[in-house]
């Protein structure tokens, strides 16, 4: 049977992810993967979660196993509300409620805010999951380019003067795909454009806290006076991301309409793994664990940006981030980076993104790619980076 005739506009655009499929050819353990973007595993506090489920389920087991309420378990909420707070991401005039990780965040308020066919800037490349969220609501997305340190704000005005876009959605710290962080200047700008131009600000944070070098930039939330700024932020990448608990924070009357979208959407977040987060917040300082991380991480970053520096070859550039898990290889033109990555899983067992999957234009051209560091061990890097650098030499000979 034939379901295409079935499928409606807003399923249409949307494609199978390239990383997905990619993940099939991983599971070949032989393959080294630098494709992911998972934090490492070896960081999940299992023991702590373990124990934590176990008292959970005995002693509150009716609680967490039953329904709940849409906008998230109230002690959760709390929990994070003082973590939102910390980073002055959280107004006496904003609510907060807990998501299904930070993409159902990201899904729903781009299933409140925005209308078919409507302008809607993203950083070009941009983190695929939102991109997808946004074509589901058959958005039409304006890709900005990014410059080493944040969206392009010529660009970006350029576009708000000719068009009428409604939403700008930005990942200002350790971006996916690139790594790079905005600075505070182009944060303020940002703002004061969103302003000039009428239009809200979907700030994406699931990376903020996994600096390990440079200065803290504040949020743009944290700047925001009026409310434009829809802030999204996850426990993935700090305790797990199979855990799926997200928050959105933005003023209360938008959050009330997400909330109702939310509970068509899924009812509620499942109160079990809300009470584990929550119970693991209380029981633990998670500020060590993402101390810990941070210390992996940057220590994998750096040793990738090494092993870059001694097997690339003249003429290619890449990313050098502040945080998060991801650099942001860019080759000359003449490297397709799609047949890039398809040679090097199959002959040279190493994966790695090639960037049209984080573009608006999935079909064009890209000689860029994204390197992950954060779930391979030192020696599976280099021997990815290395096998990388002699086919990128081979290339350009
Ligand atoms: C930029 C960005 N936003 C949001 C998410 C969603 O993460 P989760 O739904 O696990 O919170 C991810 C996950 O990779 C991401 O990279």
């Amino acid at each position: 049977m034939n379901f295409e005739k079935y499928y409606t506009n807003r399923a249409k655009p949307l494609q199978a992810s390239g990383i997905r499929e990619m993940f099939k050819l991983m599971a070949d353990p032989a393959v080294i993967s630098l494709a992911g973007g998972s934090p490492d595993p070896d960081l999940f506090p299992t023991e702590e979660l373990s124990e934590i489920a176990a008292d959970i389920l005995k002693n509150d087991g009716k609680k967490a196993l039953a329904y709940g309420t849409t906008d998230g378990y109230g002690p959760l909420k709390e929990e994070l509300k003082k973590r939102a707070e910390k980073v002055d991401s959280f107004t006496s005039e904003d609510k907060i409620i807990i998501t299904t990780g930070g993409q159902q965040g990201l899904d729903l308020a781009a299933r409140v805010v925005v209308e078919d066919n409507e302008d809607i800037v993203v950083e070009a490349p941009s983190f695929v999951g939102t991109l997808n969220s946004l074509r589901s609501v058959r958005a039409n997305l304006i890709g900005v380019p990014m410059d080493s340190d944040g969206m392009n704000m010529e660009k970006l005005e350029e576009t708000l003067k000719n068009r009428k876009v409604k939403l700008i959605y930005t990942i200002p710290n350790f971006q996916n795909p690139t790594g790079i962080t905005m600075s505070l200047e182009k944060r303020k700008k940002m703002l004061e454009l969103a302003k000039k131009y009428d239009c809200l600000i979907m700030e994406d944070n699931p990376y903020g806290d996994l600096r390990f070098g440079g200065e803290y930039v504040p949020t743009i939330k944290s700047l925001d006076t009026e409310g434009r700024v829809i802030y999204v932020s996850s426990m993935s990448k700090i305790l797990s991301p199979g855990l799926r608990v997200g928050y959105i924070v933005c003023r209360a009357e938008l959050c009330d309409k997400i909330e109702i979208m939310k509970q068509v959407n899924d009812v509620h977040t499942p109160c079990l793994t809300q009470m584990i987060a929550c119970e693991f917040l209380k029981r633990y300082n998670i500020d060590d664990y993402i101390k810990k991380a941070c210390e992996v991480y940057g220590r994998k970053c750096r040793f990738m940006l090494d092993c870059m520096d001694k097997y690339f070859p003249d003429g290619i550039e890449w990313t050098k981030p502040e945080g998060g898990l991801f650099i942001l290889v860019t080759c000359p033109d003449t490297i397709d980076a799609v047949k890039l990555s398809e040679i090097a899983i199959k002959e040279y067992k190493v994966a790695f993104v090639p960037s049209n999957n984080f573009a608006t234009d999935m079909s064009a051209k890209t000689s860029s790619f994204r390197l992950n560091y954060s779930t391979m061990p030192e020696d599976k890097i280099e021997e990815g980076i290395k096998a990388v650098g002699a086919m990128l030499t081979d290339m350009l000979k």
